[in-house]
């Protein structure tokens, strides 16, 4: 019985080729219609107003914070200016505390403002900032923000495990200020940035072939260079690079070509935000772990998987995560100790068998192949879009990838790009590169900041 559970949920699961370029083509057509009128898709495609990527010759001291991923970080960034390149960065990272996240915005504002005093107060005796001249941040906002400006912009909504009610329709750069003022720090926001922004900055920063990011994360999202012309809702003037770069919230991406189980929908309609994000619940680290936890709930029930009491820990939502699925997915052992010992610590099961142990192990691999052959299909659409999906040898279009599900989950990342490969082709895999740009989006942020400073007119 847990066999043909089992074989059901891989069918259900099944990405073939064929379908993978469905998908690619849905996302094409989604972008085209969330470009042409707000509200006119799933995707929002939101406006960034980036119009002008960093070119390498940004020049100060700036500071940027970093929030909704795993951890919320703070950064302070010098720019070396024409002679290029990073001359020095420090940053602190710290989790948000889970009551947070669903509390109120002055809590998480009001906590995120401490740590940000506490860290210039700290960096500012071990450094001397120029008198006379304020501070400037670059805020990475990784959640769904209509951007008024470079630096403001109202949170459409919370995704990722956030909620807090009060924050929704608020300037986000205002609360961010207000919680500066009351914890005595003067400093203003010069940039507002999703995280696949911030990504596209901080890599093209390094290359300037980079035209595309994705983060695979706790969420997934992508942003990529568009044409100001082929955004018939952009009203605003035409930027003179003609560019505007796109953030197209890519989560709430949905398609009936889309492999989905019963397993999503009961996780869907249990979520925080049912009925949304439905694409970054199948593909994001969030969600991987708790899939599986809901299939092997399932063989446990029904098949007496486990034995024939059902394992309590198995009943707790999102409480295998995706780090813990990944060493399991990961273990080479012959007689997979890893998987055993995941089990017992995390579930509280014990005593399993190798057959048992090897059957967690195809499960992973069936929820990690879907999400990482999904991405690569997103990814696939976005090139489309962009009419790269068959470039030839010498052209090239570099993807910076960041996020925790990608940096390490290899089986994940090693499947995405291949997937990738298979899907442009021969002839155009070798001009798509997938690079991974490691906290890229704290320091894209930064450069933002630094291309919106106050203090630039000074400069020239
Ligand atoms: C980090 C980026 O590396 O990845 C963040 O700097 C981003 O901006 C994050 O939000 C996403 O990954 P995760 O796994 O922390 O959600
Ligand atoms: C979620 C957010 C989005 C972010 C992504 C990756 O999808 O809505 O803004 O970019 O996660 O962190």
């Amino acid at each position: 019985r847990a066999m043909a559970i089992v074989k059901e949920f891989e069918e259900k699961c099944g990405t073939p080729d064929i379908k993978l370029k469905q998908v690619a083509d849905a996302m094409t057509v989604e972008m085209h219609a969330g470009l042409a009128s707000e509200g006119g898709s799933k995707l929002k495609m939101l406006i960034s107003y980036v119009d002008n990527l960093p070119k390498g010759d940004e020049e100060g001291v700036f500071y940027a914070l970093d929030l909704g991923g795993t951890n919320f970080r703070v950064l302070r960034v010098q720019l070396g200016g024409k002679a290029g390149g990073i001359v020095h960065q420090e940053f602190t990272e710290a989790s948000i505390p889970p009551a947070l996240m669903g509390g109120t915005s002055d809590a998480l504002f009001d906590y995120i403002a401490e740590k940000l005093a506490k860290f210039v107060a700290e960096e500012e005796q071990k450094f001397h900032q120029p008198p006379g001249r304020q501070r400037e941040l670059g805020f990475t906002f990784s959640f769904p923000v209509m951007q008024t400006s470079i630096n403001s912009g109202t949170l459409i909504r919370w995704t990722k495990g956030f909620s807090i009610s009060d924050a929704v329709g608020q300037d986000v750069v205002a609360e961010l200020t207000k919680a500066l003022q009351r914890k005595g720090v003067e400093m203003r926001v010069a940039a507002l940035v999703n995280d696949t922004i911030g990504t596209l900055a901080g890599g093209r920063y390094t290359n300037k072939d980079v035209a595309v990011s994705i983060i695979l994360g706790t969420g997934t999202n992508a942003a990529y260079v568009e044409r100001a012309q082929a955004i018939p809702k952009w009203h605003g003037p035409l930027p003179k690079t003609g560019e505007m770069v796109i953030n197209m919230e890519w989560g709430n991406f949905r398609s009936l070509h889309l492999p989905l189980t019963e397993y999503d929908h009961a996780m869907d309609v249990e979520s925080l935000n049912p009925g949304e994000q439905i694409f970054e619940k199948m593909t994001s680290g969030m969600y991987l772990g708790e899939i599986l936890r809901r299939v092997l709930l399932k063989i446990a029930e029904e098949a007496a998987f486990f034995g024939d009491e059902v394992p309590a820990k198995l009943k707790i939502s999102f409480i295998l995560r995706t780090p813990d699925m990944s060493a399991m997915h990961h273990d080479t052992s012959s007689d997979l100790r890893v998987v055993g010992q995941k089990l017992k610590d995390v579930l509280e099961i014990s005593n399993t068998s190798l057959k048992k142990r090897r059957i967690v192990v195809k499960l992973c691999n069936i929820v990690t192949a879907r999400g990482a052959r999904l991405a690569a299909a997103g990814v696939l659409g976005v090139l489309k879009k962009m009419g790269l999906d068959s470039l030839k040898e010498p052209e090239k279009t570099v993807v910076a990838m960041d996020g925790g599900l990608f940096e390490h989950y290899a089986e994940y990342r090693g499947c995405l790009e291949n997937t990738l490969r298979e899907l442009v082709g021969e002839e155009t895999a070798s001009s798509i590169v997938v690079e991974h740009s490691n906290d890229g989006s704290g320091i894209g942020a930064a450069l933002l900041a630094a291309s919106h400073s106050l203090y630039l007119k000074d400069k020239s």
